[in-house]
């Protein structure tokens, strides 16, 4: 943006992109309209976060939970997945940007997750922007998930029980390997977590807005880094413990 002033900006944000059903009703149209109007609010995002330098960009797309939405809808986001997969991996790959699906993603039927696969595998040689798409994702699920992992690393006596700690068990959890969660953003007015990023949202800020997703642009993106960039982050320190950096 010409003649924005610099701020500090998050290294990882991820997203809960609410409201799209919301944002339909208000015209009418049935909930896919908004998730359609919604894959349109990714791309501003990912244009702002290259822009801005955001390194990681994490997106709440499908929860574990979102199974039990009505078979249509269900549908309308899997076809509505596979279109974005065949139109944007290409344009994403473009802008230098990683594109990594997390969650179970053997909840989803071959083709689908041959497709993911396939972007994952595209655009690995990437490092502008780290993004990650949750996809059949629930935080109570990562943390499962990892602790299985532990378990197994027990049996094959590769690990003693007494030797999982919060790093050990860390490093089982999705998105392990990038820098940890800076700022956890919420559109469409609803002030909670929703079972994502559980373990990682630890120290994480978080904002939220009112603004329904399909509406959430780059001027959005702008302002929660600008109220990102006025927090301090004191991870259980006192305030004069802190060594804020510019
Ligand atoms: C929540 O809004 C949104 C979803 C369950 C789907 C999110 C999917 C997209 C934005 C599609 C594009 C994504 C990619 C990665 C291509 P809601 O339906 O719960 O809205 P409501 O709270 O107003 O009902």
């Amino acid at each position: 943006m010409p003649g924005a002033k610099t701020v500090r900006v998050p290294r990882h944000v991820a997203i809960v992109m609410d409201g799209n059903g919301r944002w339909a009703k208000a015209r009418h149209r049935p909930r896919s309209f908004g998730h359609n109007a919604g894959r349109k609010a990714v791309r501003e995002v990912v244009e702002a976060c290259l822009r801005e330098g955001v390194r990681v960009l994490t997106l709440f797309a499908f929860s574990s939970e979102n199974w039990h939405r009505p078979e249509d809808e269900v549908g309308a986001l899997m076809s509505l997945f596979l279109r974005a997969l065949d139109k944007e991996v290409d344009e994403l790959h473009g802008h230098g940007v990683r594109l990594r699906f997390i969650g179970d993603l053997a909840a989803f039927d071959e083709p689908l997750r041959q497709r993911m696969r396939a972007a994952m595998t595209h655009t690995a040689g990437n490092d502008a922007l780290h993004m990650n798409v949750a996809v059949s994702y629930g935080g109570r699920w990562d943390i499962v998930q990892a602790t299985r992992q532990a378990a197994a690393a027990v049996a094959r006596g590769e690990l003693r029980a007494e030797e999982i700690d919060e790093a050990r068990l860390g490093q089982w959890m999705s998105l392990a390997e990038l820098p940890s969660l800076d700022l956890f953003i919420r559109t469409g007015g609803e002030r909670r977590i929703s079972n994502f990023l559980l373990w990682q949202v630890a120290y994480a800020e978080l904002y939220f807005t009112d603004t329904l997703w399909p509406d959430f642009d780059q001027a959005c993106l702008r302002e929660a880094i600008e109220d990102y960039a006025r927090r301090e982050r004191r991870y259980g320190r006192t305030s004069a413990q802190v060594i804020t950096v510019p």
